[in-house]
């Protein structure tokens, strides 16, 4: 789908999006997706800021990326009913560009659906994250039996139609696919909701550009 065409169907949808982050949805998911999470955080697809609630605001410096400028600023609302600094991004997480080893931990929750991607920018995740940081993931795709996994194939292009995000996902072999190492997985509701702790895995940056000059 073409991507502008994406971000006004996501502005629409921010109303309901900043209804569910005030009603605390998906909470306990989400408190243990976020829990331990310190230093330079970056989470992409932030949508509405359904996260920030659970962040140690003392212990973070955080910065949320989004394409969709409703739900930017539905989430920067919700940043100051919390008091909380957040450094936004207005971008495609697609084209975005940061510095290799920039983060402490990167979040994504409910954003993978989303991508034309989602590999590469899992292996994105992988570059900006500094060695022995976090990678945490809540997402969903893929059941966990054959009639529930058929249903999603079957109902996928209508529902990206409609949603925008893609329901037939294989979370599992698009983390291996990028490099990422998993450390811990829990999987719910029927095995469509994946929550992942991962790490960046082995560095694919060659050392010898890294050695100071002269
Ligand atoms: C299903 S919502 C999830 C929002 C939030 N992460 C949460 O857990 O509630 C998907 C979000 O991804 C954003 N998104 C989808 N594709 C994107 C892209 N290519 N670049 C940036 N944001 C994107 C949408 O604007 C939306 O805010």
């Amino acid at each position: 789908m073409d991507k502008q065409k994406l971000i006004r169907k996501f502005d629409k949808q921010s109303v309901l999006y900043e209804e569910h982050t005030r009603k605390r949805m998906l909470k306990e998911w989400r408190q243990q997706i976020i829990e331990n999470i310190h230093g330079d955080v970056l989470e992409i697809a932030v949508g509405t800021g359904a996260n920030f609630p659970y962040y140690d605001r003392a212990r973070i410096h955080l910065t949320a990326a989004d394409f969709s400028p409703m739900m930017l600023r539905r989430a920067a609302g919700i940043a100051d009913e919390l008091q909380m600094q957040v450094h936004f991004i207005e971008s495609d997480i697609e084209k975005l560009q940061l510095p290799e080893q920039s983060f402490d931990a990167i979040v994504s929750t409910l954003s993978l659906c989303g991508y034309d991607d989602p590999v590469q920018v899992l292996r994105n995740l992988k570059r900006w994250c500094r060695p022995g940081g976090q990678i945490r993931l809540m997402e969903h795709g893929l059941g966990g039996n054959i009639i529930l996994r058929s249903a999603q194939r079957v109902v996928n292009p209508i529902a990206h139609q409609i949603s925008g995000c893609h329901w037939n996902r294989d979370i599992i072999q698009m983390v291996k696919g990028s490099g990422l190492q998993i450390e811990r997985m829990e999987r719910h509701m029927g095995g469509m909701i994946y929550l992942i702790w991962a790490t960046p895995g082995k560095s694919e940056i060659d050392p010898a550009n890294h050695l100071s000059q002269g």
